[in-house]
């Protein structure tokens, strides 16, 4: 059986970060919802204009059109290696979507991991980030700089902000997360799901703490 994981935080909590390093060190790739519509948005496709609005108002994307993509991304060999879902479920119908869709390939959650960081942290940290275009690497200016500034240390792209990144968009989406996401911490929690990892520890102490729990889990 493949190894299906959620990473839940909010913005800025460092889920793409951790994705990433666990993608490398574990070989489950990374599913991320955002990602996945800022792909979208770039090649200019339909669902990509549908999400624009809503994603640069910090607001969800409404649910059908998530778990459409979702299922899309899964179908066929999508989901042979199993998934990190990282920013995905964020309401208790794409929990619920997410927990039907498994079920009937004959899987299921092993583990759902919610790096828990205070809101000042999280403003702190999306305020200095850059990407990298090509590999999505993520960096923090104070935090976790590149070697040469706005350059990618693996593939030398020039890294940009996202342009949700403005600080007002920023804090609507920090209270889009406590408001609407919240409920599905408790939703993971009651079905004894939820291991808490302390999100303000170092980049390699977090990703530590989140190896060792899904090993448990699997
Ligand atoms: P999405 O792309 O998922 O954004 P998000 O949840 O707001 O999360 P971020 O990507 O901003 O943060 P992160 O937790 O990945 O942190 P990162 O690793 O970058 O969603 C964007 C939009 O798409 C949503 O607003 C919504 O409109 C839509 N959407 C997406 N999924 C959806 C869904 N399921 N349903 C409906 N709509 C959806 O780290 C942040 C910074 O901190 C970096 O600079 C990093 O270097 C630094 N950092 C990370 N870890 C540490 C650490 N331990 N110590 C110090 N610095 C650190």
């Amino acid at each position: 059986m493949a190894t299906f994981v959620v990473l839940m935080g909010g913005p800025g909590a460092g889920k793409g970060t951790q994705a990433k390093r666990l993608e490398r060190e574990l070989g489950i790739p990374q599913i991320a919802t955002g990602d996945l519509f800022r792909e979208n948005l770039q090649n200019n496709t339909e669902l990509g204009q549908t999400a624009r609005k809503y994603m640069d108002a910090g607001e969800l994307v409404p649910d059908e059109v998530t778990i459409g993509m979702v299922r899309q991304r899964l179908s066929g060999e999508g989901r042979s290696q199993g998934a990190i879902f990282d920013g995905f479920p964020r309401t208790c119908p794409q929990a619920e979507a997410l927990e039907a869709l498994l079920a009937e390939w004959g899987e299921k959650l092993a583990v759902v991991l919610y790096i828990n960081v205070r809101r000042d942290v999280l403003l702190q940290r999306l305020a200095g980030r850059w990407t990298c275009p090509i590999c999505g690497r993520v960096y923090h200016v104070l935090f976790n700089p590149p070697k040469e500034a706005g350059v990618c240390d693996v593939d030398g792209g020039k890294l940009f902000q996202r342009a949700d990144d403005t600080e007002e968009t920023q804090r609507r989406r920090i209270d889009v997360y406590f408001e609407q996401t919240a409920p599905v911490l408790d939703y993971y929690r009651e079905q004894g799901m939820l291991v808490e990892i302390d999100g303000e520890q170092s980049i390699e102490e977090v990703t530590e703490s989140l190896v060792a729990a899904i090993r448990d889990a699997t």
